[in-house]
């Protein structure tokens, strides 16, 4: 089998972990052995299925984001024989993950990753990164700013209303009412 590495990419309410299930749900029509994986820390809406922001989900691992979780991974994977994984979040992952993924691809996996490109601030993600330089094929999703219906390319963290300081944690799991997609002319760190 050909293994392929594949990131999907770009701002919060951009359709990536729809894109995710959409994939994923294609190859399993293809009769391949598919499986989604998802981080722990990411309990927004379900303890064990992927949720997008339209409401869309499907069943998925659960693993802890240490580097016991990237291992669970790649065991599951392998003991499973699964043909395809996808891996949503991938961006609360440690390091680690972009080996094992890179390897999962070398030995004939098919690997969807899905993350944030870039943080609040518009810092990167080290992880989505790396994995984005490695990667076989890019998928670059948009959103609409919400300030202006412009195309959003950056993520606006607001606390009670108002643009989040630079000094505010990188880490914060939320969704409306914590961000907004933004274009970068309104995308505001203070
Ligand atoms: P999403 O990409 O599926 O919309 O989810 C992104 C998650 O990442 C969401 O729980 C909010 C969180 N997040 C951070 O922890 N730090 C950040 O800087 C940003 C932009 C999002
Ligand atoms: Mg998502």
């Amino acid at each position: 089998p050909e293994g392929f590495l594949e990131v999907i990419t770009g701002p919060m309410f951009a359709g990536k972990t729809s894109e995710l299930i959409k994939r994923i749900e294609r190859q399993i029509f293809a009769k391949r052995k598919a499986a989604l994986f998802k981080p722990s820390i990411d309990n927004r809406y379900s303890e064990d299925k992927v949720v997008a922001h339209n409401g869309l989900s499907y069943e998925a691992f659960v693993v802890p984001t240490t580097e016991e979780g990237v291992e669970m991974i790649y065991r599951k994977t392998k003991e499973e024989g699964f043909e395809v994984i996808g891996v949503d979040e991938v961006q609360f992952f440690p390091m680690s993950i972009v080996g094992i993924l890179n390897k999962l691809a070398d030995e004939g996996i098919y690997v969807i990753a899905s993350g944030l490109n870039l943080d609040f601030k518009g810092d990167a993600f080290e992880v989505t990164k790396e994995l984005l330089a490695m990667a076989d094929n890019i998928v670059y999703l948009t959103a609409i700013c919400s300030v202006c219906g412009g195309e959003a390319t950056r993520t606006q963290r607001l606390i009670n209303g108002k643009p989040a300081p630079r000094d505010s944690p990188r880490i914060l799991v939320g969704g409306m009412e914590a961000y907004e997609a933004r274009c970068r002319k309104h995308h505001i760190v203070p």
